[in-house]
């Protein structure tokens, strides 16, 4: 069995150091708790309910199903002006003490001294070194650094440059994200530095999550050249696969590939479809090749890592 490097309560208790990224419509509770369950952390976004009593409904759920052995879940909060919600969602994530609270956008104080007023841990994510200055400034407990060819809102940075940058100053957690999606390639992320690996797109191909068979289908054909980094459909540059983009009515033609910040002719009513129409993903897509439940992915994740680790300390050959 992989052992991951000791890590700090509720960390200590996974199976692999993963954590399945919180991903905006695709993350339900069906795989928040097979997450848990397979022993790697489940997260979902506040954003995904409507309401602040959603979300309390979601978390009695997710909860209700949970087990004390089951690894620890994880709830994304957008910590930004244009959530009007982030105060009472904050309430609710406090009462029912969630474990792990992931910020985006703004890392601040006063959140982080909440959750660690009932015993939570903050993990704040960021794509690049200067964010990562700030989030520590506000006493997070951990960084996930987004880099280039992730999911969602990916960074265009390097992770080989953004770990060197973060780790040389930074005492705490390391999470490294972008295009990670077997079992070497978390091991790959211990090795370079980072705590815990953070895959999305990798999760999205799995039976529990909320996406539909045509999303699914599409990240298994997809290959890495099939990923468009465009600021046109959300505002802020993310990550997007090609044919569904075709499918919402935007012009390619003059997009050869897996270009860097394409801006794409908007198709009419295309900004309604984001996200639910026009779907995310990293350039992970090219190691995906099925859609397994996720009891079977984390199996295989970790006979993955451990095989590579096998391959790396084994005598080498006279
Ligand atoms: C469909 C999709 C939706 C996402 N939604 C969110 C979100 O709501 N909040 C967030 O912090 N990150 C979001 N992300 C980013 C992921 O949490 C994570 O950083 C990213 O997927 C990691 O890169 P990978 O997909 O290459 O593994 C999303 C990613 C995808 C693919």
């Amino acid at each position: 069995m992989a052992e991951p490097r000791t890590l700090p309560s509720p960390l200590d208790r996974l199976r692999l150091p993963v954590v399945a990224a919180p991903m905006f419509l695709v993350s339900n509770p069906d795989l928040v708790v097979a997450c848990c369950k397979a022993g790697v952390v489940g997260s979902f976004p506040a954003l995904n309910l409507r309401t602040t009593e959603d979300l309390d409904g979601w978390l009695s759920t997710i909860e209700e199903r949970l087990e004390p052995d089951d690894a620890p879940y994880a709830v994304n909060l957008i910590v930004h002006g244009s959530n009007a919600r982030v105060r009472d969602d904050l309430a609710i994530l406090g009462r029912h003490r969630v474990p792990i609270v992931i910020t985006s956008l703004g890392a601040v104080t006063e959140v982080v001294e909440a959750v660690h007023s009932w015993g939570g841990i903050v993990l704040h994510d960021v794509t690049n070194e200067r964010h990562a200055r700030k989030a520590a400034a506000a006493g997070v407990d951990g960084l996930i650094l987004v880099s280039a060819g992730a999911g969602g809102h990916a960074g265009t940075i390097s992770p080989f440059a953004l770990m060197a940058e973060v780790r040389d100053w930074f005492d705490g957690l390391i999470l490294l994200a972008g295009a990670l999606s077997t079992g070497a390639d978390v091991l790959a992320a211990r090795a370079m530095g980072a705590d815990l690996a953070y895959l999305g797109t990798r999760f999205i191909a799995t039976a529990e999550a909320g996406a539909s068979e045509g999303y699914k289908d599409m990240l298994v054909e997809a290959g890495s050249g099939d990923i468009v980094h465009t600021p046109s459909v959300s505002t802020i540059p993310a990550n997007f696969l090609r044919a569904s983009l075709e499918a919402a009515g935007y012009d390619l033609s003059a997009v050869p590939g897996s270009v860097d910040l394409a801006h794409l002719t908007d198709p009419t009513e295309a900004h309604a479809k984001a996200w639910r129409d026009v779907w995310s993903a990293g350039h992970g897509v090219a190691a995906i090749t099925d859609v397994p439940p996720v009891a079977d992915l984390v199996d295989r994740l970790e006979a993955e890592y451990d095989a590579a680790l096998a391959r790396l300390v084994a005598p080498v050959a006279e």
